[in-house]
């Protein structure tokens, strides 16, 4: 990695639009921002790991990672998602890396994976219910669950399961921002007790300002009026 870059993405704040030209083609609810998971993968992992995305939605993740050389592994429940992951993949120059996307819950996903098994996880969950995935009700989209304190028992379960595939001294890195949306929820800091709980290291936050071109978007997706326009997120970087 170049010394600019370096010096660049190891600041606390990175602004998505001063910083670089983010802008791609991806339409998926609720994406990242590809450059996010392409500078933890370079900060964090080397050629040749795996890094796992247990809510990989669109893949961004995975794409980033096939780019990088690193190998992959991607869970969503969506069946619309995994579709756009692997059409996804398959437009990334082959590699000799290999990629495994399963469509389902992450609850049930996640304990097929070996204790320290990955080498960075990067992925980012559904804000609580303020954007809707899927319409289906049966409680394995997580962001289809309306009261909080379930969503974020929910949110421990797999966050859990992170902290056993993860290897000792790597990263966990968690997207997230706190829910201005029908009533203040501070998601972001429930997530952090929820992560010393389940015996992860606190490492820090980078903050990421992001969406400021995109407040009349937001506010056509998201089921009640925002109280503020929030423009910045929170990665949760996370060591066991
Ligand atoms: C914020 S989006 C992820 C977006 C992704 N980072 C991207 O760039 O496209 C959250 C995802 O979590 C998925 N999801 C919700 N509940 C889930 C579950 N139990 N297991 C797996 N995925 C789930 C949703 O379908 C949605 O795609």
């Amino acid at each position: 990695m170049e010394q600019n870059e370096w010096n660049r993405i190891k600041l606390s704040v990175w602004d998505m639009q001063k910083d670089i030209d983010y802008k791609d083609d991806n339409n998926y609810l609720g994406k990242v921002y590809p450059q996010i998971p392409e500078r933890l993968i370079k900060l964090y992992s080397e050629k040749g790991e795996t890094i796992l995305d247990c809510f990989c939605g669109s893949g961004t993740t995975n794409v980033e990672a096939k780019k990088l050389g690193r190998n992959s592994i991607g869970i969503d429940q969506n069946p619309y998602a995994i579709s756009i992951t692997k059409s996804r993949l398959e437009g990334v120059v082959p590699s000799n890396t290999r990629h495994s996307i399963f469509q389902g819950d992450n609850r049930k996903i996640l304990h097929s994976l070996g204790e320290n098994s990955v080498d960075l996880i990067i992925t980012s969950p559904p804000y609580f219910n303020i954007l809707d995935y899927t319409s289906v009700k049966d409680g394995t989209d997580l962001g289809n669950i309306d009261d909080y304190g379930l969503f974020l028992k929910n949110m421990e379960t797999v966050l859990k399961d992170n902290y056993r595939i993860i290897k000792p001294s790597r990263y966990c890195c968690w997207v997230v921002g706190d829910i201005t949306t029908g009533g203040f929820k501070p998601f972001h800091f429930d997530m952090q007790k929820i992560a010393e709980r389940v015996g992860f290291q606190n490492k820090g936050d980078t903050i990421i300002v992001d969406r400021c071109d995109e407040p009349k978007t937001l506010n056509e997706d998201f089921k009640y009026p925002p109280l503020s326009t929030q423009i910045h997120e929170y990665i949760m970087l996370l060591t066991k």
